[in-house]
């Protein structure tokens, strides 16, 4: 490839929007052009990235034993109804009508689409195991799109489905993509971490999110130094502590906290420590009737230490919170406890509450919380002797940095990381709503166990590059960079010498099978370095006069302090030494 046959853009700054590095940087080294908010165009030299990444996972995929086919971008919203999803997914779900005013959506992922297919297709125990993929443009309505192609709304997504008889065969296939996935970011040179994931709304089965190491990533993941433990914060447990309740050693008492309405400020105006402290959140649920109309709501009152955060995930999981919550409302908070927000807790409610204690809030006594009354917490709280026990006690907080680790093999550390693929047993979610079934041995109908697998293709480039760079630009990885090599001829439009070498080592690099581009525009040395730096292709070859008159040219890898002088005799085995590394 000629650079002046190709298409190089490059800017000295990065637009004002763009907040992390690789957001910059693919803006500055003209990967992507953008359009509108989370809308991108992948220019060419992104394009070659995004058509690398897509051949890394396509080869995975096929040696993994699933096959590729490509479902519609638009779908009619009638599949999405029968699982409820058109509904139920909220204002991420792109919704739109045709000329005959039916209802489409744009697919933000295609569980809907390929169980249709299955249930037509995949008729009988002979036509499993399968399992079906496709690398599609995805659409999803993002509240806020951000990082440039890391949370886009348009991106394109590499979505896999696997149908299995039962269970146990569904869980061979969610290994078998674990194990894909695994050698996918490890081909494309990414430093990476595979953590249990939550599983949404589908419960009790297996899922694992890959995650890029990153401290820009929007994930906190959860690890354990000494052991293998690893998971998202949505889902990393927090075991109760070690050590029993306490017998109450301090009296009940009514202390003045004027204008303290954070456990912070309590505990920095009676000298405690935070841990001392009870924080009082207030969420409410809903009951309705068939017409939708709200016929009772309840109050519930979840207790956190003051340290510690809560997490909705776990809170969802508690029996009564799980079919969706809300905080409670102003009017709630004032007839239930009789107080504002600042200085509520578990003693004195005016009106019945349903009281969720945090496992290490329940293991507590001598605590100060909230006096259900302006300006006042009571100190020396104490389970049982001042109120009675909770309602229930759950594991409702995020972990936190030295926690014991879940499976007992050392404590807890955290990281930063960018999801760039997920896995997801599935169970019979779809095929029971969509009565996707197939013959066994004795002609009997029975469920396909399902599961799902994602990858971000176009957010691996973001993540990639969080990864790999430096103040001069990207450092490609060397399976995803849009180019291998570049040829830097000092002096092309000037010098025949200069020309007929870097033409003659472009053309043997081609023959041979490299990725090269010859950068044939006739930039200043400066100019042109800096570009290539920037967009980060991995190896360089500089060819001048002065070089060629001692019979040698300059090459350096992207990551090199420095060029090597090599001798033109030894050039081709040389560079074919150092492409291969
Ligand atoms: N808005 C987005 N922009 C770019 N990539 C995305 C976006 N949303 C999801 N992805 C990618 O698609 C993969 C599969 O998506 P999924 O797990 O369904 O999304 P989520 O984790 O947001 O629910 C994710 O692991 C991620 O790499
Ligand atoms: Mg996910």
């Amino acid at each position: 490839m000629k650079a002046s046959q190709f298409f190089i853009s490059t800017l000295k700054e990065a637009p004002a929007d763009a907040e992390v590095k690789s957001h910059q940087l693919m803006m500055r080294a003209g990967f992507i052009k953008r359009l509108g908010a989370g809308i991108y165009s992948y220019m060419p030299m992104g394009l070659r990235v995004i058509r690398k990444v897509e051949a890394i996972i396509r080869e995975e995929m096929n040696r993994a034993g699933a096959v590729e086919l490509l479902m519609p971008v638009v779908q009619p919203a009638e599949l999405w109804q029968e699982t409820g999803r058109f509904q139920k997914y909220g204002p991420e779900l792109l919704r739109l009508k045709d000329r005959h005013d039916r209802d489409f959506v744009i697919q933000p992922t295609s569980e809907e689409v390929i169980t249709d297919i299955a249930r037509q297709e995949l008729r009988s125990y002979r036509a499993l195991p399968k399992n079906f993929y496709h690398i599609q443009t995805k659409f999803r309505d993002e509240r806020r799109p951000r990082f440039g192609v890391m949370r886009g709304r348009e991106f394109t997504m590499k979505d896999a489905y696997s149908f299995d008889r039962d269970v146990a065969a569904a869980s061979k296939s969610y290994d078998q993509m674990y194990a894909a996935y695994t050698r996918i970011f490890e081909r494309m040179g990414l430093t990476f971490r595979a953590v249990a994931a939550d599983n949404g709304s589908i419960g009790g089965v297996r899922s694992h999110e890959f995650q890029v190491i990153a401290d820009t990533g929007e994930d906190a993941i959860i690890y354990c130094p000494t052991s293998d433990y690893a998971a998202n914060i949505e889902m990393a447990e927090a075991i109760a502590p070690a050590t029993p309740r306490a017998a109450p050693g301090a009296a009940l008492t009514k202390t003045p906290t004027p204008g303290k309405a954070t456990c912070e400020d309590v505990a920095e105006l009676l000298g405690v420590p935070l841990t001392r402290t009870v924080k009082s959140l207030v969420l409410a649920t809903d009951e309705s009737d068939k017409a939708g109309d709200v016929t009772k709501s309840t109050v519930w009152l979840l207790l956190v230490r003051g340290d510690h955060a809560l997490n909705e995930i776990k809170a969802g999981k508690v029996a009564g919170l799980e079919g969706g919550f809300r905080f409670a409302t102003a009017a709630e908070i004032e007839s239930h406890f009789g107080c504002k927000p600042g200085y509520l807790g578990p003693i004195q409610l005016r009106k019945p509450v349903k009281i969720v204690a945090d496992r290490t809030v329940a293991q507590m006594s001598d605590f100060i919380c909230g006096a259900n009354d302006a300006d006042f917490h009571y100190t020396g709280v104490n389970w049982v002797r001042d109120l009675p026990e909770p309602d229930v006690v759950a594991d409702i907080r995020n972990v936190v940095v030295g926690d014991p680790s879940p499976d007992g093999r050392g404590v807890l550390a955290i990281q930063r990381g960018i999801e760039v693929g997920h896995v997801f047993l599935l169970g019979s979610y779809y095929s029971e709503k969509m009565n996707a079934t197939y013959l066994d041995e004795a002609g009997k109908p029975q469920l396909m166990q399902m599961g799902c697998y994602g990858i971000g293709v176009t957010r691996i480039l973001g993540a990639a590059i969080e990864q790999n760079c430096d103040d001069r630009g990207i450092v490609w990885p060397a399976a995803i960079a849009p180019f291998t090599l570049v040829i830097c001829p000092i002096g092309y439009d000037r010098s025949a010498d200069v020309r007929a070498a870097a033409d003659k080592l472009h053309d043997e690099l081609l023959a041979d099978g490299v990725d090269v581009i010859l950068d044939d525009r006739g930039e200043r040395p400066g100019a042109m370095f800096a570009d290539w730096e920037l967009i980060g292709v991995p190896h360089r070859v500089v060819i001048s006069d002065r070089g060629l008159k001692e019979g040698t040219v300059e090459v350096q890898g992207r990551r090199d302090p420095q060029a090597n002088k090599i001798a033109l005799a030894d050039l081709s085995s040389a560079l074919k030494a150092k492409l291969a590394a």
